[in-house]
């Protein structure tokens, strides 16, 4: 029986790769060069797996036409880059890897808000550039973390692991907001009070944290009158994707002095970030490292490892998202 033929669209950590090139016909993208759209609709055609990443586009069209494989094992738990209705529509089954990431994430949106807050890339600039005169009373001065309150749009996996990090580690009041309502105790678990509508936990928040998912449902779920409806001087922390903002409404925002900062992993089109964006000192940029820890990596694809797996030995995949 042949080994079921994959392709990876990147370059995954070694001891992942290593046990696919043990269980399957891999081939490796060796160069690590991103795969067109094009691309990825060849490998469909020639592969009984694909193996994307966050950072991969599956529009519609990449699934036309006679398509060989059965499966899509997505590394990352964010499957907006995949236009799932067009694989579902060819039978083709989708999984990501869920509950690895958490920890790490909220991790990262915990760095931002304290960097954004303490203004930590501010400084760090100051010291490289041989531009700090040394300790003054007035030198750089931040906002207070503790006691404040932070806003949290989205009350899945990471959205709660945020808000322990948040309430029991800073002394922070939690507020969220959640499609589906969340039983008071299960929210208490993690310090977290629910709130009825997206615009009471902005007018609520010093301080506003997206982990909602990506694509149409939540596209541009903050627009310009949502950022006016931010309490004056909060910041916005985006962990979740870059669809989730109107970057121009933010750049607009951060102008003209609606919000006071924000700490961004994500963007609209990533790699690219805005011009204006980069010249902002009150704006701390990262390039989506939510996930980029050794366990975290490693985790992340062995989850995918045990999805096609599971696929191709006919059990139900762990992590099937279609
Ligand atoms: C994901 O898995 O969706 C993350 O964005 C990758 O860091």
């Amino acid at each position: 029986m042949p080994r079921p033929k994959i392709l990876l669209t990147r370059r995954w950590p070694a001891a992942v790769e290593a046990v696919l090139a043990e269980r399957f016909d891999a081939t490796f993208n060796t160069d690590d060069v991103p795969m067109s759209p094009a691309a990825i609709a060849e490998a469909l055609r020639t592969h009984d797996a694909v193996l994307p990443t966050v950072s991969d586009k599956l529009p519609a069209s990449v699934f036309d036409g006679e398509i060989r494989a059965k499966v899509l094992g997505n590394f990352g738990v964010g499957y907006n880059h995949i236009d799932i209705a067009a694989a579902k529509a060819k039978g083709i089954v989708v999984t990501n890897t869920p509950g690895v990431l958490t920890d790490c994430t909220a991790d990262i949106a915990m760095l931002l808000l304290l960097s954004v807050a303490r203004r930590g890339g501010e400084g760090e600039r100051q010291i490289r550039a041989h531009e700090w005169k040394g300790w003054c009373p007035t030198h750089m001065i931040g906002t207070k973390v503790t006691g404040k309150t932070v806003g949290i749009i989205g009350f899945g996996r990471i959205g709660k692991a945020f808000a322990q990090r948040c309430h029991f580690g800073f002394g922070m009041n939690v507020v969220f907001y959640n499609r589906s309502m969340v039983e008071p105790a299960e929210a208490a678990r993690y310090g977290a009070r629910q709130l009825a509508t997206v615009e009471e936990v902005l007018a609520a928040s010093d301080f506003v944290s997206l982990h909602c998912p990506g694509g149409a449902e939540n596209r541009q779920l903050m627009n310009a009158s949502r950022f006016a409806a931010m309490k004056p001087g909060a910041y916005l922390i985006n962990t979740a994707r870059g669809d989730v903002v109107d970057e121009a409404a933010l750049i607009a925002a951060l102008e003209n002095g609606v919000i006071r900062g924000a700490g961004l992993d994500v963007y609209e089109a990533e790699p690219q970030v805005p011009e204006k964006l980069l010249g902002m000192e009150n704006v701390v940029l990262l390039p989506h490292l939510g996930s980029a820890t050794e366990e975290t990596r490693n985790a992340m694809g062995m989850k995918v490892v045990d999805n096609i797996t599971a696929f191709f030995e006919g059990r139900e995949p762990p992590d099937r998202v279609a």
